[in-house]
């Protein structure tokens, strides 16, 4: 299953991991060796994508059958263009117990030969390419010195963040993400005044095969990891009610929120990165929601000192939502596939206080008897289990509740949690079962398990 090198982090960062995974309460439950197998497991899988593509479907604009149809008709269409084959199938799969989503297998990996034409992209563009997507050009980092458009090229990740922008080759860490022919002269990407965009190299032949949904019912099927649907459905949304994504960007769990409330009653959307906020109302226009509304605010200060509220935005005052989400801002560390990541200690331990700040904002926004979804795609216990710890000490109105869908495992160990709170908590743990995984598993047993790194806490304010 191994095709490329686990995820490289810095010798520390590895260190810090390997006593989250190795604390004392994991190794007096599971014992040494099997604690060490799931770090070691982890360290894998973070570098491997998963094994199936999720997509949310709009089912507050069509039925969740006909979008299945649709989107079947439209990926045939695009593989009979690419491929040499008459028949060509695409299965899509509805996941069993959320009903909004829909599963595709990725092939891979695949065995494809490199090629002596070498291109070089930054990781976070390599990533992309594992995810299905082409090379566009501010991604490519190095090309041969005379490649022409319609060169066939191999394309590598450059895991270190090492390659100078501008060179003809490049020996450093790099990862291979498959072959595909190039769009661009090299004149056209580097010696150039403007910088270009559009696709660089269109992948014909990516180490991982998943299905392309550039234009592809972009207001049907919206591409969405598997646990951040479940949050969503975790924070149960009804129409008519008053809600608060604090951390908004680029908005695919605000859209959530607004088309499981039939876009009847208010999300509010809150961003901190001005240039990130346009996304989030690309995204509620092209899924027709009109109940989302979005504002550049930092959500630590969103609480206003007024109990009644002058104006329609932030601050607002205190008890004015029936539900928060709190999708945090967090190191990130289980997003797949990540080849590399470049982070000190000291940056991957920066997020802890600032998440407790925005919860200190989203427990004061709440209404008495409202909830509260705190969620991470990241797999310290720091950010997670130990923030859930803290989170109930510090505010004795705040009970653990249960969580529907509860598709993932419970809560780490470490964090002096019961056994009771952490059967309420969910991880989305990969490592727990890769290498069990495989493509021969049916896809829906695969898809709870084989997902990124990602963790939810539902709470009650009583
Ligand atoms: C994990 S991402 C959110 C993803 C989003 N919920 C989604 O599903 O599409 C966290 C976001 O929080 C934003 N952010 C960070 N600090 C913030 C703050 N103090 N106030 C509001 N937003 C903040 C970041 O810019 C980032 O876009």
């Amino acid at each position: 299953m191994s095709s490329f090198p686990r995820i490289s982090l810095r010798p520390e960062v590895t260190d810090y991991l390997k006593n989250v995974f190795l604390n004392k309460e994991v190794l007096a439950a599971v014992g040494h060796q099997e604690a060490e197998s799931r770090f070691q497991r982890l360290l894998t899988c973070l570098s491997h994508p998963p094994s199936y593509t999720c997509v949310r479907a709009s089912t507050h604009l069509a039925p969740l059958e006909e979008i299945r149809q649709k989107l079947g008709e439209e990926l045939k269409k695009q593989q009979m263009c690419t491929s040499s084959e008459k028949e060509v199938s695409v299965q899509i799969l509805p996941h069993p117990r959320i009903p909004d989503v829909l599963l595709l297998p990725v092939d891979g990996p695949r065995p494809v030969e490199q090629l002596s034409s070498e291109v070089v992209v930054g990781a976070q563009c390599g990533s992309a390419v594992l995810r299905g997507a082409n090379v566009f050009v501010p991604g490519i980092l190095a090309s041969p010195k005379f490649m022409k458009a319609g060169d066939v090229v191999s394309v590598f990740s450059d895991l270190e963040g090492r390659c100078t922008r501008g060179a003809t080759s490049f020996q450093g860490m790099r990862g291979f993400v498959g072959n595909g022919v190039a769009q661009i002269d090299r004149s056209g990407i580097f010696c150039t005044d403007v910088a270009a965009k559009g696709v660089g190299v269109r992948m014909v032949e990516p180490l991982y095969q998943s299905p392309s949904f550039d234009g592809v019912l972009p207001n049907l099927a919206f591409l969405q990891n598997l646990p951040s649907v479940v949050v969503g459905h975790v924070l149960g949304p009804l129409p008519g009610e008053r809600i608060l994504d604090m951390c908004a960007a680029p908005g695919g769990k605000t859209c959530h929120i607004a088309a499981l409330m039939r876009d009847q009653g208010e999300v509010v959307a809150l961003e901190k990165i001005k240039n990130k906020i346009e996304r989030i109302r690309q995204n509620a226009k092209m899924l027709q929601l009109n109940s989302v509304k979005v504002y550049c605010f930092n959500s630590t200060k969103a609480v206003s000192s007024n109990s009644a509220q002058e104006h329609e935005g932030p601050p607002f005052p205190a008890e004015s939502f029936e539900r928060v989400l709190l999708d945090a801002p967090c190191s990130g560390l289980g997003q797949r596939p990540s080849m590399s990541c470049t982070w000190s200690l000291k940056e991957l331990c920066s997020y802890q206080p600032l998440q407790r700040k925005l919860f200190h904002a989203a427990v004061q926004l709440l209404k008495k008897g409202g909830v509260l979804v705190y969620s991470t795609c990241t797999v310290t216990l720091a950010e997670n289990e130990e923030q859930v710890a803290w989170a109930l000490e510090t505010f004795p109105c705040l009970t653990l509740q249960p969580q529907e869908p509860h598709i993932g495992s419970e809560g780490m160990l470490g964090a002096g949690l019961s056994p009771e709170q952490l059967r309420l908590l969910q991880r989305f743990s990969p490592e727990l079962t890769w290498d069990q995984t495989g493509a021969a598993a049916p896809l829906p047993y695969r898809a709870d398990r084989d997902t990124i790194g990602f963790f939810i806490a539902k709470f009650l304010k009583k």
